[in-house]
């Protein structure tokens, strides 16, 4: 898709489809718009009034022109009131503007929307997401393609000259994002831990970054008994994925970011049951797309930070070789764990992954992990949970989900609920009581953690929609890229 910042304005742009953010403020008609309506003969009044179309948020109108209007189509997309309006909203708008355009079979759309804050260039780059997204589709396993496939080809963003940057610089967030989005959506047969070091490898090559993989026996060496007793049912070997970025110059700041990586999760011998959801356990490996997709936006977009993504990949399987439950384990920090739930197993590889980049001489790292039911059961689907002992780096998350419109929330380290993780054989067990699995679950990791600011976040309810959501269709999100980008990016 090709996108394009003009000075032209509503007026005088020509192309098949003209959508327009209207407010509720903008109406009843004035400015631009009441110009619109002039020149349009009323017609921009007419469908207002037939559609009782109030500018509410969400709310969408669309029409013919007439055949010598150098425009075919109009649309009109509510944003609500303008006093309130958000970046987040203008890429909700710009999302329902492109799918108003493809149902109308347009090949060209132009974009009127107000500019936020006063900032030309995060608009143009929420334009351009809101679009991108929305109009992304994956059809990879559809043996022939639907009639729904995309039609937009070229975007206008009117009345926003000169932000071609902040058009290239979306692009390349979201070719991270589709990269999520197409891992976790791929099922378990496809993406297994071989194809995510294929993954991995292809964005050091494109963006010449280092890849280094560790295989069962160096991961042996290094002790790391957790991730390879999750790992031992499995008929694939294990893969512990390490890429590198290393900016040109010295760089800013070292930061690491870490994805569970279980490309299936079976619950191994406390197996999930049937109505847990186990035909969906390929998204288990949603925090390792998300590094990779940060990986791959971040390799164009090339910041001065040093950044190194890890996962631990593997599959959680039962067989003759699998995890007992009560098996105690040993991880590569020393620390031993009775294995007392062998569904717990993202905690286990995550320990080995955490204990790993912890030796790297970070400012600081972020795991990423769909690690638990329970952050489902507190925060919905929509919102990932987010926990830091440190409360400056717990910021830099939270406004970096702000800026990006994903959304996340800040959980308490309760620090005595580690007592329910106590382990009459060994140091700790792997699981604890029912209340609070999400915070035990943190504060597991918390263990595997010793020099370095750390950040973890559960997203284990936004990796994936049922529904259409506003620029998601349903399936993968790519939930995360996006924060990983900016936070990287650090403005702000
Ligand atoms: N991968 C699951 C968590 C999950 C649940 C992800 C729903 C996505 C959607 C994780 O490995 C798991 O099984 N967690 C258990 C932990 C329990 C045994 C303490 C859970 O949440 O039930
Ligand atoms: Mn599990
Ligand atoms: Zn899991």
């Amino acid at each position: 898709m090709d996108f394009q910042a003009t000075d032209k304005s509503c007026l005088n742009w020509s192309g098949d489809c003209l959508v327009i953010g209207v407010s509720e403020e903008s109406l009843p008609l004035s400015g631009v718009l009441s110009d619109l309506n002039d020149k349009l003969s009323g017609l921009v009044q007419d469908i207002i009034d037939e559609a009782e179309f109030k500018g509410k948020e969400g709310s969408t109108v669309i029409t013919r022109l007439g055949k010598d209007s150098s425009v075919r189509k109009l649309g009109l997309v509510g944003l609500g009131s303008a006093a309130k309006l958000k970046l987040e909203d203008l890429r909700l708008a710009a999302a329902s503007a492109a799918r108003l355009a493809n149902k109308a079979k347009c090949q060209s759309l132009g974009l009127s929307l107000p500019i936020w804050s006063n900032n030309p260039g995060l608009t143009a780059q929420a334009l351009t997401e809101g679009v991108t997204l929305a109009l992304h589709q994956d059809n990879r396993f559809k043996s022939e393609s639907e009639d729904d496939h995309v039609k937009v080809e070229q975007v206008h963003l009117l009345e926003l000259p000169g932000q071609a940057e902040a058009i290239q610089l979306a692009q390349q967030t979201c070719d991270g994002v589709i990269l999520a989005r197409q891992l976790v959506a791929a099922p378990a047969n496809v993406v297994t831990p071989e194809a995510l070091v294929e993954t991995a490898a292809a964005i050091a090559k494109d963006s010449d970054m280092e890849l280094q993989v560790l295989e069962r026996e160096d991961c042996e060496k290094l002790g790391m008994g957790a991730f390879l007793g999750v790992a031992q049912a499995s008929d694939l070997p294990p893969k512990f994925i390490h890429l590198t970025y290393k900016p040109a110059g010295t760089p800013r700041r070292k930061l690491a970011i870490i994805g569970k990586g279980l490309t299936f999760d079976s619950g191994g011998l406390n197996l999930k049951v049937s109505g847990s959801g186990i035909e969906m356990m390929k998204i288990d490996m949603g925090g390792a797309a998300a590094t990779f997709g940060a990986a791959k936006a971040l390799g164009q977009i090339k910041p001065d930070v040093e950044i190194h993504f890890i996962s631990a990949a593997t599959e959680n399987m039962i067989s003759g070789r699998a995890l007992h439950p009560g098996d105690i384990l040993t991880a590569s920090n020393g620390k031993t764990i009775e294995v007392n739930n062998t569904d717990a197993e993202g905690r286990l590889t995550l320990a080995d992954a955490l204990v790993f980049a912890d030796k790297l001489g970070l400012d600081a790292m972020i795991d990423l992990a769909t690690l638990t039911g329970a952050c489902v059961v507190a925060l919905g689907d929509n919102i990932a949970g987010l926990w830091s002992p440190d409360d400056s780096l717990a910021d830099e998350i939270v406004n970096a989900a702000d800026r990006s419109g994903e959304k996340l929330w800040r959980m308490p380290m309760e620090e005595k609920y580690f007592e329910g993780m106590k382990s009459v054989v060994a140091d700790m067990k792997n699981t604890g009581p029912r209340p609070g699995g999400s915070i035990t679950a943190a504060l597991f990791l918390q263990q595997y953690v010793k020099d370095t600011r750390w950040a973890h976040l559960d997203v284990a309810g936004p990796v994936w929609t049922e529904k259409e959501n506003g620029y998601h269709n349903p399936g993968a999100t790519g939930y995360g890229v996006r924060t990983l980008v900016q936070w990287v990016l650090g403005q702000g």
